[in-house]
């Protein structure tokens, strides 16, 4: 038997329903904050994510050559294809921009629970727009995000600012490795590499600065900066607005574009990768061959929040199953339209067999039997059953629309 790729999973009709409704639920929030939804290729030219987004994700990434000979990548993230797409078709239109995708990505990570080799993302972006009202909208949106998909999580705020003020004296490649280490939250690996460069104390002020959960705090570390009261106003708005948040140092992230803000969200009862959300302030349209535009945005792991809510059984549809003798059939085609017309799941059956076997069958999925008959069809009438009660009732075809319409959800 041939199986699925690894890392990769099927989704069956109930697993489904319960994603499409987080998801729509997930569109809703967004458009009410004015975000509009776009999308873009599955499939990108492999610059596109080697120019800036980290040695991380370049590693996991799933690469190919065309049969022109081009070098494409399965896109890993949606951030650098967003922007590339803003370079080419979103330059003149006004700014702010807010944007929303709902896509699914490629890594060629080593799968396990919340891990996957495909999996999907919900995330915005801001584009143009640069302020700490900016900020801690994406922030807040974030937080309404997560808290209309049902699960429970904790928002943990940082900025590079903080981390960028020590690592200053670094080289640029010790930086990005210590950023790795520290994103990792692997304190043993900062402190032995940060050793073997020869800067041992550091490692210590570092782990110092990452567990601050006070502002004043972190500024008794890093010392004064210049972006010191735009990074406090920021903290002052999401005070204001009453959201609960956990001011953590510590964030590093694994992508290389970000430059200030940074964010992540956490779940309960993931284990290890419980992140289920990432992002930050980043600047990448100048890289890709338009103006330096200031842009911030988040992404939520779709997957992960699923398995975080477990089995949350929504309330299904009332379904109704259309059973009918070859005598019925025109009138049964007839009915099933009326109840669709209506709303109401309509399944005929497709057996041909006796009006008892039907019965039986149309039971084990829907809440109502519909049956039809010669006589019904004499009549202008059906039978309809109610298959939770076993009570059975002769109506009009309108009366039987009404019945079920007001019946209760399965
Ligand atoms: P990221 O942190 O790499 O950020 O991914 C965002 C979220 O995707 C993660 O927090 C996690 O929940 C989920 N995720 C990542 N890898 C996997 C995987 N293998 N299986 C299941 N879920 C996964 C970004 O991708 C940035 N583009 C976010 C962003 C948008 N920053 C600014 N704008």
């Amino acid at each position: 038997m041939l199986q699925k790729p690894r890392g990769t999973r099927d989704f069956l009709p109930e697993e489904m329903e319960s994603r499409r409704e987080v998801e729509r639920r997930m569109r809703e929030v967004a458009r009410t904050w004015g975000y509009r939804e776009i999308c873009t290729p599955e499939f990108e030219e492999l610059e596109l994510f080697t120019i800036r987004s980290g040695e991380g994700i370049i590693q996991e990434m799933y690469v190919f050559e065309d049969k022109g000979g081009r070098k494409l990548a399965l896109r890993p993230e949606l951030t650098a294809p967003v922007l590339r797409m803003y370079v080419n078709e979103g330059r003149t239109l006004s700014k702010p921009l807010r944007w929303f995708y709902f896509a699914d990505c490629f890594r060629y990570e080593r799968p396990q629970k919340g891990r996957y080799r495909q999996f999907w993302q919900f995330g915005v972006e801001l584009i143009g727009a640069d302020s700490a009202l900016a900020e801690a909208e994406v922030i807040m949106l974030a937080n309404e995000i997560l808290s209309v998909s049902g699960i429970t999580f904790s928002l943990h705020v940082g900025h590079l600012s903080f981390m960028r003020t020590l690592l200053g004296e670094l080289e640029p490649e010790d930086q990005k490795k210590a950023r790795m280490f520290l994103d990792k939250k692997d304190r043993r690996g900062l402190e032995d590499y940060l050793s073997s460069r020869g800067h041992a104390g550091l490692s210590e002020r570092l782990v110092a600065l990452a567990d601050c959960r006070d502002l004043n705090e972190v500024f008794a570390i890093t010392g004064e900066s210049q972006d010191m009261e735009r990074i406090a106003d920021l903290f002052r708005i999401l005070d204001q607005s009453n959201i609960r948040y956990t001011l953590n140092p510590g964030i590093a992230r694994g992508l290389d574009y970000y430059t200030g803000m940074v964010f992540e969200a956490f779940a309960e009862g993931l284990g290890a990768e419980n992140q289920v959300l990432g992002g930050g302030a980043y600047r990448l349209a100048h890289l890709f061959g338009g103006e330096d535009t200031p842009s911030c945005g988040f992404a939520v792991g779709f997957d992960r929040v699923m398995v975080a809510r477990g089995e949350h059984d929504l309330p299904g549809r009332v379904a109704i199953g259309v059973a009918f003798t070859p005598e019925g059939r025109e009138w049964a085609l007839a009915a099933a339209k009326e109840f669709r017309n209506a709303g109401i799941v309509t399944m005929l059956d497709l057996s041909g067999k006796s009006l008892g076997q039907q019965i039986s069958h149309i039971s084990r999925t829907a809440d109502y039997a519909l049956i039809i008959g010669s006589r019904e069809r004499d009549e202008r009438c059906v039978t309809l059953k109610d298959l939770r009660t076993g009570t059975q009732k002769e109506l009009s075809l309108f009366d039987a629309v009404s019945e079920v319409s007001g019946g209760d959800p399965r």
